[in-house]
């Protein structure tokens, strides 16, 4: 993706089907059209009857800035074939809501609505399908409901998950809607080539924290979104995502596993162990050098005296070189990469890491220029010399980033 994509939106040139059957949930549908349309997609809304009782069509034009597709019969396309103008144009069809009622017809292969009968006539091997169910926990729980899921998913469609919580109907459990903005990443990442697939990448992120007492600790401004942002274009990518992260206020990216630490003790453990099933090591986080040599019981206070506390400290493990130097990475089979957070001389300071470290790919980057911001510069530097990544947004250098791993671990299993 070049900037000018990027700021066009990461659904530019996409034509997305955007179909509404009936449910409660389809107020989410209005958020979701906007949120499609403000990623640059064009977006035709196609709604069945019983949408058009919960949102009015001219709510959904409005938003979609298009006319809006409610019946077969429909006098304005010339042909007066509405559902295979519709579907031929898709880039994908999502229907969000999907009812239980309008995924028995799918599984039937039912034709009787527009949004149906465009579904049945899809091109199935170029214009996918995403279903974004939304009912009542009995109805999601129900046999038939789990038969009919089952019987899309065969036939090609793909099922998105269901939310857990409260329901519109006063219940509480499964089947609620996904929310607009997860629909969206799941768009995305469902229209994103698999550069990474059957791969399982394992990635650290954000600061640790090194405590002195109960109350007090060491850590640093890592804010762990270049770590985020890498785990969700790997997911994204097709790999499977272990993210490490030490303590930071992020969400998990959607389809990744956390496992969530504080010190650079803790993180060794779960980064050490995970690494034992992984093919692909990041390691962004920026783990303190140091930690105290004792943490203190108790809080340590003042007695008034006007003297300080004087603390000693000892080096923490490093992470990346233990992993970079197990048998599996030394083999191959393990593919390390190095991040490298400095303040001057970027080149000569990332070359040297990278030899200290024994890994092959080192990412260079000025630590006070990206330390909580939301964008930064990266130097890629490898044995075969050092490239550059401009500025640019962490979510748009993260895609950059996920291409060159997925680019050099192709070329070694090739
Ligand atoms: N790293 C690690 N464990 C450590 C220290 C660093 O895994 N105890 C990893 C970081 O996640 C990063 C790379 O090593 O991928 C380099 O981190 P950086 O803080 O830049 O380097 P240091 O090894 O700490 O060296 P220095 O502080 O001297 O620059």
């Amino acid at each position: 993706m070049n900037d000018a994509l990027e700021k066009a939106g990461e659904l530019a040139g996409r034509h997305i089907v955007l179909g509404l059957s009936g449910g409660a949930a389809c107020f989410k549908a209005a958020e979701l059209c906007r949120a499609l349309t403000k990623a640059g997609a064009t977006v035709q809304v196609v709604m069945t009857e019983a949408a058009e009782r919960f949102m009015t069509a001219v709510t959904m034009q409005a938003l979609s800035g298009r006319p809006v597709y409610t019946s077969q019969w429909d006098q304005r396309p010339d042909n007066g074939m509405a559902h295979i103008n519709l579907s031929r144009e898709a880039d994908a069809i999502l229907v969000a809501p999907a009812s239980a009622d309008f995924i028995a017809q799918l599984a039937q292969g039912r034709a009787a609505e527009l949004l149906a009968l465009l579904c049945l006539a899809r091109p199935l091997e170029r214009v996918p399908l995403l279903i974004a169910p939304s009912m009542n926990r009995e109805m999601w729980a129900h046999p038939a409901t789990q038969r009919n899921l089952w019987q899309i998913d065969q036939d090609g469609a793909h099922v998105l998950g269901v939310a857990h919580g409260d329901q519109a109907c006063g219940e509480f459990g499964d089947g609620r809607m996904l929310e607009a903005q997860e629909l969206l990443e799941e768009l995305i990442a469902f229209l994103t080539p698999k550069a990474l697939a059957g791969q399982r990448l394992l990635i650290t992120a954000g600061p640790t924290f090194e405590a002195i007492d109960p109350v007090r600790g060491i850590t640093n401004l890592s804010s762990g979104k270049m770590g985020f942002s890498i785990a969700r274009a790997a997911r994204e990518a097709g790999a499977e995502v272990t993210l490490v992260a030490g303590p930071v206020h992020l969400p998990t990216p959607r389809g990744v596993t956390r496992i969530d630490v504080r010190s650079a003790e803790e993180m060794r453990l779960a980064s050490v162990q995970q690494a034992e099933s992984a093919n692909i090591f990041v390691a962004t986080a920026a783990v303190a050098d140091w930690r105290p040599a004792v943490t203190a019981e108790h809080k340590i206070k003042k007695d008034g005296s006007g003297e300080v506390p004087h603390m000693a400290f000892v080096e923490n493990p490093d992470i990346l070189s233990e992993i970079a130097h197990s048998p599996r990475a030394q083999s191959g089979e393990l593919f390390c990469v190095g991040f490298a957070a400095e303040s001057q001389d970027l080149l000569a300071n990332a070359q040297a890491k990278r030899a200290r470290k024994g890994v092959p790919l080192l990412v260079g980057n000025i630590g006070p220029a990206t330390f909580g911001r939301d964008d930064n510069a990266l130097l890629l530097v490898d044995d075969e010399g050092a490239s550059e990544l401009p500025r640019a947004s962490k979510r748009h250098l993260a895609q950059q980033l996920v291409a060159e791993i997925a680019r050099r671990v192709s070329g070694l299993s090739a």
